[in-house]
């Protein structure tokens, strides 16, 4: 903690600077004073100030989102389930190493407060959210590898009382619903939209976004314990996001000691 509040005071010395650096260029011809900056800018740095700006709606980092007392009610609820799986090492092909994972639907009712307070801050109030929410635990060894995430993100059990066919007739794809009896449990496919939120437990890091089709164009984030962040749209579709091996967990010069992290996210559906 004592680290990380050193890191945050030096990159608000930083930011002072480049502020500086600011009102004796372009802004030293306004009379007034030069609009302060978001207060989580310290939280955001990238291969150029223009490109920080341009993404300053996108690229969201909300530190002490939530307290210690509410991360503690989280955990209590998904260490039981997490405890229970093993850390995947070796799939060389995936995009997340040193990790295990779950999807949790219902919460306990201090645990739904907390998640609609992401909600109402991540997405539009009409926004569809995808149901189930995402649980992240990376081990101390475990990254993310650059990736985008995929607008299909899996297969969801409902309850139906009918099923859709598709079936093609000459060009045209026509959907069939056929009753199926009883309820039975159906399995469609899921779809993550413009928005993703995630709460950062147990860990500080570091979150690099790198443009897909030009990676001199890349964003870090310092993700820190209890934070919130959000990615949208631009930032969301067009960049690649990775959370840093503790080995690179490096933030404008300051090492960032990786722990073992939870990530807690909410997804919402294609418009
Ligand atoms: C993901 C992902 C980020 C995080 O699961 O696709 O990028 O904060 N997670 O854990
Ligand atoms: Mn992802």
């Amino acid at each position: 903690m004592k680290a990380l509040l050193t890191v945050i005071k030096r990159i608000h010395r930083a930011a002072v600077c480049t502020r500086r650096q600011l009102r004796s260029s372009s802004c030293a011809r306004r009379s007034g004073p030069c609009p302060s900056p978001e207060p989580h800018g310290a939280l955001v740095t990238g291969s150029s100030w223009e490109l920080v700006q341009r993404l300053r709606t996108q690229v969201e980092v909300r530190p002490a989102f939530i307290t210690e007392e509410e991360e503690t009610a989280l955990l209590r609820e998904l260490e039981p389930g997490l405890r229970k799986k093993r850390y995947e090492f070796d799939h060389w092909d995936d995009a997340i190493h040193g990790y295990r994972e779950t999807e949790r639907v219902t919460w306990a009712p201090a645990c739904e407060e907390i998640l609609d307070r992401v909600r109402a801050a991540a997405f539009p109030a009409d926004s569809p959210l995808l149901g189930p929410v995402h649980v992240l635990d990376l081990d101390k060894a475990g990254y993310i590898k650059p990736h985008v995430d995929s607008v299909k993100v899996g297969w969801t059990h409902v309850l139906r009382r009918t099923v859709n066919i598709c079936l093609t007739i000459g060009n045209l794809d026509v959907r069939c619903p056929v009753a199926c009896g009883s309820l039975s449990s159906v399995l469609i496919p899921q779809f993550c939209g413009s928005t993703i939120a995630g709460l950062c437990l147990l860990s500080d890091s570091i979150m690099r976004l790198v443009k897909e089709d030009c990676s001199k164009e890349w964003l870090d984030l310092l993700l820190p314990r209890r934070s919130l962040y959000v990615l949208r749209d631009e930032a969301r579709y067009k960049f690649t996001h990775e959370i840093l091996k503790d080995e690179e967990s490096v933030f404008k010069g300051q090492k960032v000691p990786r722990q073992r992290r939870v990530s807690v996210i909410c997804r919402n559906l294609p418009a």
